[in-house]
């Protein structure tokens, strides 16, 4: 017995003939109907027309029957696995109320007030673990996009968080489809693409230790994103993050603009919730940049923090702001060491995602990111958390901010440790020429 598909219909034309041992899915029997296209079984007489319903005069000829046999799916396949094997094939009509219907060509409904009534952006998320998956739905939520695109690996996962994402939409009040796929390949058009794929951490690793394994993982990401989405920015969230943000830039050979890791906006809004528990300040009334790297080189520069305008040296003692610069600085470590499997998600992924939102929006807010300075801070080269504007395009400018000496010191002290461990990227053996899964969850 072969399947016969909703496909198998919509490229039948006006009439499908089916032959002895194909059997029609109950969604092709349903497309059938749709599109008014006749089921005609082989060795029955095609009736000209119903009885008593005579052809009207101006109708078109019915066009002969289209054998499908030759591409009808291999005998023995299950009705669904004949039609997941194309997931996200348009499906353009009532069918898609029923299975499968979500896909790259859903459109956002009304206009971009953000942008003018210009389209909006596309965006795409790589990795759906926890950081991947809610990342996609902040965006969704903004309803800043016209599209969000999950890409996993592991075949269905990206495409069933989607569609469990899409189920709340009324419920969040967003009307942004998500579609997710485990082909690079559904990332076409996006404007923006955050990168989480690759290993997380567990107990007792270091950022550093998922180096080998997640450079593969962003080299076969990356040659994805530049035959599909060669005019993305990308947003890099995987670890360790200097030194996959790099590898980003080398891989796709974007510009280094429209490159930018992520963790300057974490690891700011880290500091900022830990005054929040001192009792002295809400969070979102705290103003700070963490600095430097995502690690132990993170630079938070007191003389640039602030609660509400007051200068926060002047709000909080000394040593109690040292405990939590460091606290801050061990903060991942925290998490992953009270999850005991994975990484922390709801903040990193929420700091990608505001990264994306404030590109997309045109804010002109300073960050931190990590970026390449070009100069700035004195710096030449590597890739480092710095104070940032973006555009809708990515980095605008890296802003230039009175650090004392000591955190001028200690910003370039982190820089040149940063450099040091790209340059040692070199030795990876698994960096040049390695294929990779296309992505695992972060
Ligand atoms: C963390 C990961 C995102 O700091 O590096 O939680």
């Amino acid at each position: 017995m072969s399947i016969v598909t909703a496909a198998d219909v919509e490229a039948a034309g006006g009439r499908l003939l089916l032959r002895p041992g194909q059997r029609l899915t109950p969604l092709a029997r349903d497309r059938a109907k749709e599109l008014g296209v006749e089921i005609v079984e082989a060795g029955t007489a095609a009736p000209a027309a119903p009885t008593g319903s005579p052809t009207p005069p101006h109708a078109a000829p019915v066009p002969p029957a289209k054998d499908i046999s030759a591409s009808a799916s291999p005998p023995g396949a299950t009705a669904a696995a004949s039609e997941s094997a194309r997931p996200f094939a348009p499906l353009v009509s009532g069918a898609m109320y029923r299975r499968n219907g979500l896909g790259p060509q859903g459109r956002a409904i009304g206009r971009d007030d953000a942008n003018g009534g210009a389209p909006r952006p596309r965006a795409g998320v790589v990795g759906a673990g926890h950081v991947g998956a809610m990342a996609a739905l902040r965006l969704a939520e903004s309803n800043l996009f016209d599209h969000v695109a999950i890409v996993d690996v592991v075949p269905g996962l990206a495409a069933g968080l989607a569609l469990d994402m899409w189920h709340g939409a009324g419920l969040y009040g967003f009307s942004t489809p998500l579609s997710g796929s485990d082909e690079l390949s559904a990332l076409r058009g996006c404007d923006y693409i955050i990168i989480t794929a690759g290993k997380p951490r567990q107990p007792g690793m270091t950022r550093t230790d998922l180096t080998a394994g997640n450079a593969a993982i962003m080299k076969s990401v990356c040659e994805g994103i530049r035959q599909h989405a060669p005019d993305a920015t990308l947003v890099v969230v995987s670890n360790p993050l200097e030194e996959m943000t790099h590898l980003a830039a080398q891989y796709t050979g974007f510009a280094q603009s429209r490159v930018l890791g992520m963790a300057g906006v974490l690891d700011s809004a880290r500091f900022c919730s830990l005054v929040g528990l001192t009792g002295k300040a809400r969070p979102q009334d705290v103003r700070a940049l963490a600095l430097g790297s995502h690690g132990p080189e993170m630079v938070i520069p007191l003389s640039q923090a602030f609660v509400g305008s007051k200068h926060i040296e002047s709000v909080l003692d000394a040593s109690t702001l040292s405990a939590i610069v460091e606290r801050t600085r061990e903060s991942g470590g925290e998490v992953v060491k009270l999850l005991k499997k994975g990484s922390a998600y709801f903040s990193p992924a929420e700091s990608a995602a505001a990264m994306v939102r404030i590109m997309a929006s045109g804010s002109n807010e300073v960050i931190a990111a990590c970026v390449r300075p070009q100069g700035a801070y004195g710096l030449t080269d590597a890739r480092v958390g710095l104070p940032v504007r973006l555009d809708r395009r990515g980095l605008k400018e890296v802003v230039q901010l009175p650090l004392r000496p000591d955190e001028l010191q200690a910003l370039r002290e982190a820089a040149a440790r940063i450099a040091q461990r790209i340059d040692e990227l070199a030795q990876l053996p698994s960096t040049p020429g390695v294929a990779a899964p296309a992505a695992s969850a972060a």
